[in-house]
C-alpha cells in the first residue's frame, strides 16, 4: 500500500493550488467533506478540503485517517497576525498550536464584568512531528514572499479584530496567528499517532491593516509542495 501524504486547506482556495498541481485526480465525498487523491511531482498526495472551524477540521481529519492512511498531515492555509513582527505574506511554521478556546475564568460575582485576560488557557500547546518540522524549517529560505519563522498558531472558532485582544493573546499565549484548524487536526492526528505539521500563511493582519488577500493561501500551498517534496526525498 502507498500510503500518500495528506495536504489539507479549509476553503476552495486552499486547497486550488494543489488541485492544478496534480492535473488528473479522484474525488472522494464524506458527509460534506472532498478528498482528492493523486500526484504532485511524482509524490502521492491526498488534498484534504475540511471546511471552516475546528469540528469540521476533526471530523474530516478522522475520515481523512481512517480512509487513507496517510503517512503524514500538513494543515495548511491562511491566517491573521499576531506577532507585530509578522507581516501579510509571511509564514508561520507551527512548533505549537493551541486550541486557546478552551478555558476556565475564575469566579466572578454579578456586575464584576468581564475579564479576558484572566481566563486560563486550559490544553497544552500541541507539537509537530520533529522530522516534519525540521524538514519545513529547512526550505524557508526558498519562499520569495515573505519570510518562514517558526511559531504558535492559535486555533479557535473566531476571527478577532479587535486589538486589545489579539495582543493580548500574543502577550500570553506567544501567538505569531490565528486561524481556525490547525489545533483541532494536530489533536486528532496525535489520537491516531499520525505524524503532523502545520503550516500558514498570514493573509491578513489587523494590526497594520492588511485586509484578507486570497493570493496568500497559493503562496502558502507553493510552499508546501516544496515540503512535501522534500518529506518524500527522505533527505
Ligand atoms: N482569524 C481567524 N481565521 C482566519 N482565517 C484566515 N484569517 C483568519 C483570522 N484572522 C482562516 C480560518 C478559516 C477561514 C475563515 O479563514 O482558518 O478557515
Amino acid at each position: 500500500e502507498v500510503r500518500p501524504i495528506a495536504v489539507q486547506g479549509a476553503m476552495d482556495m486552499e486547497v486550488a493550488y494543489f488541485l492544478k498541481q496534480m492535473g488528473e485526480y479522484k474525488t472522494e465525498t464524506f458527509g460534506s467533506y472532498q478528498f482528492y487523491s493523486g500526484t504532485i511531482e511524482g509524490v502521492p498526495v491526498v488534498v484534504s478540503k475540511t471546511n471552516i472551524g475546528m469540528v469540521n477540521a476533526a471530523a474530516s481529519t478522522t475520515l481523512l485517517i481512517e480512509k487513507y492512511h496517510p503517512k503524514a498531515i500538513i494543515n495548511q492555509g491562511t491566517a491573521g497576525g499576531h506577532d507585530p513582527a509578522l507581516h501579510q505574506f509571511d509564514i508561520v511554521v507551527g512548533a505549537k498550536a493551541i486550541n486557546y478556546s478552551w478555558i476556565e475564568s475564575p469566579h466572578r460575582d454579578a456586575g464584576a464584568g468581564i475579564d479576558t485576560g484572566s481566563w486560563k488557557v486550559m490544553p497544552k500547546p500541541l507539537e509537530p512531528d520533529p522530522e516534519l518540522y525540521k524538514t519545513a524549517m529547512s526550505l524557508a529560505d526558498q519562499y520569495k514572499h515573505g519570510k518562514v519563522v517558526s511559531g504558535v498558531i492559535g486555533t479557535s472558532d473566531a476571527w478577532n479584530k479587535e486589538i486589545d485582544r489579539i495582543n493580548q493573546l500574543h502577550n500570553t499565549l506567544g501567538t505569531s496567528a490565528e486561524e481556525m484548524e490547525t489545533a483541532s487536526v494536530a489533536d486528532v492526528a496525535r489520537t491516531f499517532n499520525v505524524p503532523f505539521l502545520g503550516i500558514r500563511v498570514l493573509s491578513n493582519s489587523e494590526l497594520y491593516g492588511e485586509d484578507f488577500a486570497p493570493v496568500s493561501s497559493d503562496y502558502c500551498s507553493e510552499f508546501v509542495i516544496e515540503v512535501i517534496k522534500k518529506i518524500e526525498s527522505g533527505v
